[in-house]
């Protein structure tokens, strides 16, 4: 990506948006740019506050009256000497006419000359007028190699005693996905809390990590205890996803294999998507991040939900390989406010931006999406080729109940044998896992509320007075059924039964 931008740079490309909310950062990596020209070219920061100041000068050396916007892209029309001129913070003047005016004025002006205006900001705010010139670009954040030196200079200055590199890069890639800052400041507190950076304070690193990732209230890392034991049936879903086990390995790539993208679980509510998903992590081996769409759409200011998007992407990115886990798909494409004819298009901009990336990303990070509703769900989502496979999760069959009683008893008792499963498995015709589990639970709490073991009976009591989804929904369960068997592969071997099925 910092290539991107060198090349952007080098190709005279007149009018670049960086984001980032590391500004010192992408100003060093833009004067080492041009430094490293053969005609290096002098790099000029605006911002507000001082108008016009050369790069690594002081603020006294401020071009005057050029803090006013309009002057400042003026002051680079006149220059005469090729020029780089990084604008801190334009977005909130750029919709003004004036200030519009002037930029494709400069535009217009530096063809030939090798001048380049950089505008710089966390947040993407992009008149319509200037959307056909202007370039959008993420700055990356650090890579090993600049952790690397955040982690040095925070050894050095704590004298710490030389640790192996195995132990180093442990460090460092327990860091990969926060800003510099954030590094160091989690180095920092790592060293200062331990007394020392050694191998045991990869922990506190990785869990500060967490923490200020969670903080920003998007992503969130989840740690799931389960393995993919816990989910009853769904054996197709599983043998694709043990079969990938390995897909993110070198090996894999040296033998000639894609990266997995991503896949779809659409399906009937309560019966495992979720849970799936998030054991995956553990079966490849994989950190978790768990999007909230909901949380990704603000609408306190224009072009805020875009920034949030593109900066989670940007994280997850950093952390690759990584599972990136969106549930429920559907409800996130609603928009957070409304439909996507309510919020001004907000939530289908999103859904665009989301879309190229998945189309564009090179690096390994897997999309793991969950959906119910599928008239919600945009056609361009279940195009092929956007994800690797869509799964289908429908209601489980009577083998698969039986696997989920199992389950969901054992991980409660440890004599099942006294239940006769197959009879729970009968009488349970129509449940989701998620039925049954919480069937279990009342017939627990019955038992318990007369201090009691529970039976069989209890079970079977708590399963007849129980109303399932797919009878209180069966419209809607048979609708999605219907439409996801034509489109979507089955996440189990076997037909469902039920398909015979009349309520
Ligand atoms: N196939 C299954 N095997 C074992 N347990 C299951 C299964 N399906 C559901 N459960 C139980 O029900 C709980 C809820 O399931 P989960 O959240 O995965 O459903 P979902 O398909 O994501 O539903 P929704 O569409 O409502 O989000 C699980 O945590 C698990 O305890
Ligand atoms: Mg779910």
């Amino acid at each position: 990506m910092k290539e991107e931008l060198k090349i952007l740079i080098e190709a005279q490309y007149p009018l670049i948006y960086l984001m980032t909310s590391e500004e010192e950062r992408a100003e060093s990596a833009i004067s080492q740019i041009s430094q490293k020209e053969s005609e290096h070219r002098r790099v000029y920061i605006w911002t507000v506050t001082h108008g016009i100041v050369e790069y690594g000068q002081p603020r006294q050396t401020t071009q005057h009256n050029t803090v006013s916007p309009e002057a400042a892209i003026e002051w680079t029309i006149r220059q005469k000497e090729p020029g780089i001129y990084i604008f801190k913070d334009l977005h909130p003047f750029i919709e003004s006419p004036p200030v519009n005016r002037w930029l494709r004025d400069a535009i217009a002006n530096f063809k030939g000359d090798e001048k380049i205006i950089i505008l710089m900001s966390p947040i993407q705010e992009i008149p319509i007028e200037l959307e056909k010139d202007v370039i959008v670009l993420d700055f990356p954040l650090p890579n090993l190699k600049e952790l690397d030196e955040v982690l040095s200079q925070q050894l050095r200055k704590a004298k710490s005693r030389r640790i192996t590199t195995e132990v180093r890069e442990k460090l460092l890639r327990a860091a990969l996905g926060l800003t510099k800052d954030e590094a160091e400041k989690v180095y920092r507190k790592a060293q200062v809390k331990a007394g020392r950076l050694t191998e045991s304070e990869v922990e506190i690193v990785l869990s500060e990590k967490k923490q200020l990732i969670r903080r920003n209230g998007i992503l969130e890392y989840i740690e799931e205890d389960e393995t993919i034991d816990a989910v009853g049936g769904l054996e197709e879903l599983k043998k694709w996803l043990v079969q990938r086990s390995n897909a993110f390995t070198e090996r894999a790539r040296e033998y000639g294999l894609p990266q997995p993208k991503g896949m779809l679980i659409l399906g009937v509510p309560g019966c495992g998507k979720s849970l799936i998903a998030k054991t995956t992590s553990r079966l490849w081996g994989l950190p978790i991040l768990r999007l909230d769409m909901g949380r990704v759409y603000d609408g306190s200011m224009v072009g805020r939900s875009e920034a949030n998007l593109r900066n989670a992407l940007k994280t997850a990115e950093s952390i690759s390989p990584v599972i990136l886990f969106i549930d429920e798909l559907d409800k996130a494409f609603a928009g957070g406010t409304g439909s996507a004819d309510s919020d001004g298009g907000t939530s289908s901009r999103i859904f665009g931006s989301f879309l190229t990336w998945m189309q564009e990303k090179t690096s390994p990070v897997f999309v793991m999406a969950t959906a119910n509703r599928l008239e919600k769900l945009p056609g361009e989502f279940l195009r092929k080729g956007r994800f690797d496979e869509i799964f289908f999760v429908d209601l489980p069959n009577t083998e698969e109940r039986q696997d989920i009683f199992r389950i969901h008893l054992k991980k409660r008792r440890s004599d099942i044998n006294r239940f006769d499963i197959e009879q729970l498995a009968k009488v349970s015709e129509g449940f989701s896992g998620a039925e049954i589990e919480q069937a279990l639970i009342a017939a627990m709490y019955d038992a318990f509320a007369q201090d009691r073991e529970f039976t069989q009976l209890d079970i079977i009591a708590a399963i007849k007075s129980t109303l399932p989804l797919s009878r209180t929904m069966t419209e809607q369960v048979t609708a999605l059924r219907d439409w996801a068997r034509q489109r979507a592969r089955p996440a189990s071997a076997s037909v469902a039964e039920y398909q015979r099925l009349e309520f």
